[in-house]
This record gives C-alpha cells, sequence and structure tokens, in this order.
C-alpha cells in the first residue's frame, strides 16, 4: 500500500476556506476605513495585502510610537489628561496581552497598526478612536520600522564586541604561532596567526563603525508627516522625537513616509558584514579539511554524516557561508522595491519588512555562533608551522637580505628565482638549502643569512607587521578601541 503525504498548501498564505490558526481570526468586521466602500474586501484580496502575520513582529514599537503620538496630542491640548491617561493604560493592557499571546491577531484588520488600534477602542471605547488624530500609518510604520532598526543595529553591535573580545583572545593565544600566509592560495610568507586573526577583528570593526555611521540616518523621526503632507493640526514634531529618543526630525514629509533608504543601508551594512564572515567561514573549512589540517573545531559546532563514519563537517561555517547569501537576496530585494516607486509612500513598502526581518535574524544568528565558536578554536600549531616550511616562504626575506648587501631587487628577485628552482630540483625548501648550495647563484650570501619563520616574522615588526610583538602591541590597541 502505498501512504500519501498530504502537503496542503505550498504557499502560506490563508485562502477564505483555510482555518485560521487559533489567534488569528478572519472576519467580516466593519474595516477602519471602509466609509466609501459598497461592497466588503474579497476574501483573496485581504489575505494578500494584509501584512499582521509579520508585521506583527513591529508591535511593541507601534505601541512606543503610540503612546509618544498621544503624549504630544496631549501636551499641545487635543487629548484631556482623562484621554491620554486612558490611551495610555490601554496600550500598556494590548502590550503585555501580545506579550503572553493573548491578542487575537486579525487578518481583516491587515496590519499591526490597525489591530492595536481596534484592540484599544475595544478596551476603551470611542476614546480608542481619537488616537489616530494627527497621524497616518504612512508616518506610523515608518516609525515603527526605524525604531525596530535602531534596535536591531544596537544588539548587533553588542554581539560585535563580544565577537571580537573572542577574537582578541584567540590572536592573543595564537600571537607566536607561525602559519603560511598567502595570496592566491599559494604559499607567500610566513605570518602569524595572531596576526590572521587580527585581520579579522579589523573588518569586523569597520563593520561596527558602518553600522554606527547607519543608525544617524535610522534615528530620524518621520512622526508628523502624517499621510504625506504634514498635518492641520499643532503638533509639536520635537516632542515625539524626544520621546522615542530620534536625534532628529525628518525634514520633509513626502520623503518621511516613502524612503526606505535607511533599511536599505542597513542591510547593505549587514550585507558587507555577511559578507566578511562568509570569508571566515571558508577559511575555516579549509583549515578544518584534513589537507589543510590547521585546527580543529570543537565537537558542539560540527555534525557527523549519516553514512560516513569517520566524517566531522564544519557545519556552522558552512551555514554561515550559505546564509550570506540571503541577506544579499534581501538588499536586492530592497532595492528593487524602491527603485520604481514614486513619491510618496505606496503599498510596495509592505515589502520590505520580511526581507529586513530575515536579515536582522540572520545576522544575529550567524553573530552568536561564531562568537561562541571563533574563541574555541584549537590551533593546530605544529602543522601550520610544518606548512609554512613547505612553498619556499622565505624566498622574499633574501630578496631583501641580497638588496640589503647592495643587489638591485630586480636581480635579487632572480637570483632567489634560481635558488628555488634548485630546491624544487632536489625536492626539498628554499630554507633547507645549505650556505654552499645558496653560494651557487650569488656570492653575495654569506653565513649570517638567516631564512627561518621565525626570523621572517621577527622582521615585520613595524605597525601592522605580522611580528609576534607587534601583534600583542595590536591587540591591547585593539582592546582600548573597543572599550
Ligand atoms: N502595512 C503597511 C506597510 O507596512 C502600513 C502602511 C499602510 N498605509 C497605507 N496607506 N495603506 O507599509
Amino acid at each position: 500500500m502505498i501512504m500519501r503525504i498530504s502537503h496542503g498548501n505550498c504557499y502560506n498564505l490563508r485562502l477564505p476556506n483555510d482555518t485560521p490558526p487559533a489567534n488569528l481570526q478572519m472576519n467580516d468586521k466593519t474595516k477602519l476605513w471602509d466609509g466609501r466602500f459598497s461592497e466588503a474586501t474579497d476574501a483573496f484580496v485581504e489575505a494578500f495585502t494584509a501584512s499582521v502575520t509579520f508585521d506583527q513582529q513591529l508591535a511593541s514599537y507601534d505601541i512606543e510610537g503610540s503612546v509618544a503620538h498621544a503624549t504630544m496630542l496631549n501636551k499641545v491640548g487635543i487629548l484631556t489628561d482623562a484621554e491620554v491617561s486612558d490611551i495610555t493604560g490601554g496600550l500598556a493592557q494590548i502590550g503585555e496581552q501580545i506579550a503572553s499571546g493573548e491578542m487575537a491577531w486579525s487578518i481583516s484588520l491587515e496590519d499591526v497598526h490597525m489591530n492595536i488600534e481596534q484592540a484599544l477602542t475595544g478596551l476603551i471605547g470611542d476614546t480608542g478612536k481619537k488616537l489616530h488624530t494627527g497621524r497616518s500609518r504612512n508616518d506610523q510604520v515608518a516609525t515603527d520600522v526605524r525604531l525596530y532598526v535602531r534596535t536591531a543595529i544596537d544588539q548587533i553591535s553588542e554581539k560585535i564586541r563580544q565577537l571580537q573580545l573572542g577574537i582578541l583572545d584567540l590572536a592573543q593565544r595564537e600571537a607566536d604561532t607561525i602559519m603560511p600566509g598567502s595570496t592566491h592560495l599559494q604559499v607567500a610568507q610566513p605570518v602569524t596567526f595572531g596576526h590572521h586573526l587580527m585581520a579579522w577583528f579589523e573588518m569586523i570593526e569597520r563593520d561596527c563603525e558602518r553600522f554606527q555611521d547607519c543608525r544617524k540616518r535610522v534615528n530620524v523621526s518621520p512622526l508628523g508627516a502624517a499621510a504625506l503632507a504634514g498635518t492641520t493640526y499643532p503638533i509639536d514634531r520635537e516632542l515625539t522625537a524626544e520621546l522615542l529618543g530620534f536625534e532628529q526630525i525628518a525634514m520633509n514629509s513626502l520623503d518621511a513616509v516613502s524612503d526606505r533608504d535607511f533599511a536599505i543601508e542597513f542591510v547593505a551594512t549587514a550585507s558587507i558584514l555577511m559578507m566578511h564572515l562568509s570569508r571566515w567561514a571558508e577559511e575555516i573549512i579549509l583549515w578544518s579539511s584534513p589537507q589543510f589540517d590547521f585546527v580543529d573545531l570543537p565537537d558542539r559546532f560540527c555534525t557527523g554524516s549519516s553514512i560516513m563514519p569517520q566524517k566531522k563537517n564544519p557545519d556552522v561555517p558552512e551555514l554561515v557561508r550559505g546564509k550570506s547569501g540571503r541577506v544579499f537576496g534581501a538588499l536586492t530585494g530592497l532595492l528593487t522595491l524602491m527603485k520604481g516607486q514614486p513619491l510618496a509612500y505606496n503599498k510596495d513598502n509592505q515589502e520590505d519588512k520580511e526581507p529586513l526581518f530575515d536579515s536582522v535574524h540572520t545576522v544575529m544568528m550567524c553573530l552568536t555562533a561564531y562568537a561562541d565558536m571563533i574563541p574555541a578554536i584549537e590551533a593546530k600549531r605544529d602543522n601550520m608551522i610544518d606548512a609554512a616550511r613547505r612553498g619556499h616562504a622565505t624566498a622574499t626575506d633574501l630578496a631583501d637580505y641580497l638588496v640589503n648587501k647592495g643587489l638591485p631587487f630586480r636581480d635579487a628577485h632572480e637570483v632567489v628565482g634560481k635558488l628555488v628552482a634548485l630546491a624544487i630540483e632536489k625536492n626539498t625548501d628554499l630554507a633547507q638549502l645549505s650556505l654552499t648550495e645558496l653560494q651557487k647563484h650569488s656570492n653575495l650570501i654569506e653565513a649570517d643569512v638567516d631564512l627561518s619563520l621565525a626570523a621572517s616574522v621577527n622582521a615585520r615588526a613595524h605597525v601592522g607587521g605580522t611580528a609576534p610583538e607587534m601583534v600583542r602591541v595590536a591587540i591591547t590597541n585593539a582592546r582600548k578601541r573597543i572599550n
């Protein structure tokens, strides 16, 4: 007998006949805007245009924004003291209901804003209907998204700091560890592992700076722009901005309600961060392969294979590498979403939320995984140094030695090239050739020549160089920079 598995709908949309989840009601209640309409919205259209299934995530910001708006309406004399206290009290209660999962979200109320407003009116009566005075969902949603992105930036920045501390701890442990430095993935010159890790630190430090810079443009209040042209009420935009911790107010109402460039900038910044995390992932994956065998990842970050018993797969870095694609995709999606829109607000903008939320979620997950995993990386120091001993890593040092003895650099390059060929012929490394062998191609080479890996890294003892002492200086400076 063949068992049939029922797949249901392959999309998440609730069609009219679907049973909605327990706390999501499809009802034919009067809309908040249906005064001019003579027939009810088509059930499919209602589901198609609703955003409440995902913009629920904005609920706490929506409430915060509404409290600030109501407080301002009271200060300018539009709401009485009693009204504002009813409204803020009601909103607080709704906030608790949402937090405890008791809120009955309704698709026919379209989005988080109208669900909360309707719940408020249900709770406190007609006063609830006054909340929307001097405001539109257009400046409301722009406010919510800005508050959401601002919080995301703060949480991401904190995670980045945590990860940076982990990188610094590992770099400190591995300041003296020598490994082959590569260009073109070919052995180039020896470097210290600590130095390599400090390159990662610098990348993510710039990411953190980019987020802080982006925050300035996010932290601007659109409230008061209303639908698009501003409002006839004597509102106080500075007050709502101040109550919500916005540093500035948006200077043009049309721009304030319509542009999502701040969200795009955030996802662009997140994309660059993910690009960096993905590069590290690639390195960690290569290093933990038996071919490199430079590092060991603790078992808790790996998984086995269901068929090959010997496998220990670096799933966490692989997933981080893969997840970068989601964030890059979100960036492309948001840019495309925005590029054809005439002023001012268009419903297209409702599509900004899912890619934005997904990007925040993805970045937070990846940073959390790395903050735990990276300081737990175990360097296989002997393997690293052995690999650096193969590949004639100190060839440049020999050329520099000859230059110091007066030979022009190009000639020195030629001499060393011939000596590398000799080493290859003898199936050894340049550094293993005897003094007599080295002298075959230049009598400038004398007993003081030192082609050891340690001499090579120690010689690069300037700011930004790979010498262990400079790595330690870089770590000390980095700790000061992030404090
Ligand atoms: N859910 C909408 C959004 O996310 C809120 C704003 C709706 N405004 C409107 N005029 N339909 O963009």
